[in-house]
């Protein structure tokens, strides 16, 4: 049987988290997005910044949702610019004793979890995510003790002290064969905190799932009748959505999945044209990827909104290139884990790790239940 049930109703959360203009502004308010550097300064750092990264040995780990010079800076140097899953294994298993991680807190968290002896630094530990901030430990706890009988699965944009809490860790490129794999087991699962990649794994695989009430304040905002009228417009483009997004827009798309199962959908697919339903941090890698495609960005609000959102994550925006020389040079900014945190925070996470890395050795999924475990 399968039960979707709103155990925990966010109406009106701490943070505002709403579907309308109000969000737009607020969101501005709430981040200091950083002011550009002129042309000459941005040499300037990022020739200071190679410098600093072999003087300390350090090593950039991007997002694709950061601005474009911390991307290609992370690439340049050895580093990585990826989606939230590979920014955790290479933050693991990368010999530098420094991770300058360029992202949202919780990838910075899950980087020292990964790596307690290493030295974990972030441009702005106040880049946070709506998903983390709705879904504080003790209500989580207590939604947990209240459903004894199901396994907790936790995305990985939580808190240090949610993912303590849960049995399972996945990001939104291995959700789905994680959660099949479980369901293929026998288990009712009770998930956190996004209810649209939540149900969306649910439609999918039909598993019994309990949700956590939480959004992404970005993705909540794509609006399903206003694509239509885009895709209209431009009827050969290809639609390419993440699950992050809500139900009727995740309905209209060609490819559904994480930031880099996007990246392949574009290079993949036989189209010229796509509409992209995600942070637009993404279009950076999309079009450098792909010079002869062109990608459009997928609407965010209606005729009736009085402000455009601008699909544009306000906690990735915080990251700059002045902040990652300056925290490289002052050594600022440290993500601290709660010690007695981490060795429960890492179950989890290590098993996502080897669920995903033996189904990227040519496992099949089925063949991994074994290392489920009955429920
Ligand atoms: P990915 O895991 O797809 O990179 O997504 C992380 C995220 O925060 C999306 O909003
Ligand atoms: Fe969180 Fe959404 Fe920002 Fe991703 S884009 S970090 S899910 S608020």
């Amino acid at each position: 049987m399968i039960t979707i049930l709103k155990e925990v109703d966010y109406e009106q959360p701490q943070l505002e988290i709403t579907p309308s203009d109000a969000a737009c502004a607020t969101k501005h308010a709430w981040a200091r997005v950083p002011v550009e550097p002129s042309p000459a300064e941005r040499t300037q750092l990022k020739d200071k910044i190679r410098q600093l990264l072999k003087e300390k040995n350090a090593v950039m780990v991007s997002h694709y949702y950061v601005h474009p010079d911390l991307q290609d800076l992370a690439e340049e140097t050895g580093g990585l610019v990826s989606d939230s899953l590979e920014m955790a294994r290479f933050g693991r298993d990368h010999a530098a004793q420094t991770l300058v991680v360029s992202g949202v807190r919780f990838m910075g968290e899950t980087a020292k979890i990964l790596s307690p002896e290493k030295r974990v630094l972030m441009p702005d530990l106040e880049a946070t995510c709506s998903l983390d901030l709705g879904c504080p430990v003790d209500e989580f706890s207590a939604f947990c003790d209240a459903h004894p009988d199901r396994t907790v699965v936790v995305y990985a944009n939580t808190s240090a002290a949610v993912k303590a809490r849960a049995d399972w860790l996945v990001t939104s490129s291995c959700a789905l064969e994680i959660v099949k794999a479980l369901k293929d087991k026998g288990h009712k699962i009770l998930w956190a905190p996004d209810r649209h990649l939540g149900g969306y794994i649910q439609r999918e695989t039909g598993a019994d799932m309990l949700m956590w009430n939480g959004s992404c304040i970005v993705h909540d905002e794509f609006k399903a009748f206003e694509l239509e009228a885009l895709m209209r417009e431009h009827p050969q483009a290809k639609v390419l959505v993440h699950p992050e997004s809500p139900e009727h827009v995740v309905a209209l798309a060609d490819a559904v999945g994480s930031t880099s199962a996007i990246l392949k959908a574009a290079r993949e697919m036989d189209a010229r044209e796509f509409i992209v339903a995600t942070d637009n941090g993404m279009m950076h890698k999309l079009r450098t990827l792909n010079p002869g495609k062109v990608f459009l960005e997928a609407p965010t609000a209606g005729n009736s909104a009085t402000c455009k959102s601008c699909a544009h994550c306000p906690w990735m925006a915080m990251n700059s290139l002045v902040d990652v020389a300056r925290v490289l040079e002052t050594g600022a900014n440290e993500v601290q884990v709660d010690p007695t945190l981490i060795p429960r925070a890492r179950v989890p996470i290590d098993r996502m790790l080897a669920f995903t890395s033996a189904l990227k050795g040519g496992a099949d999924a089925g063949s991994l239940v074994p290392m489920i475990g009955a429920a």
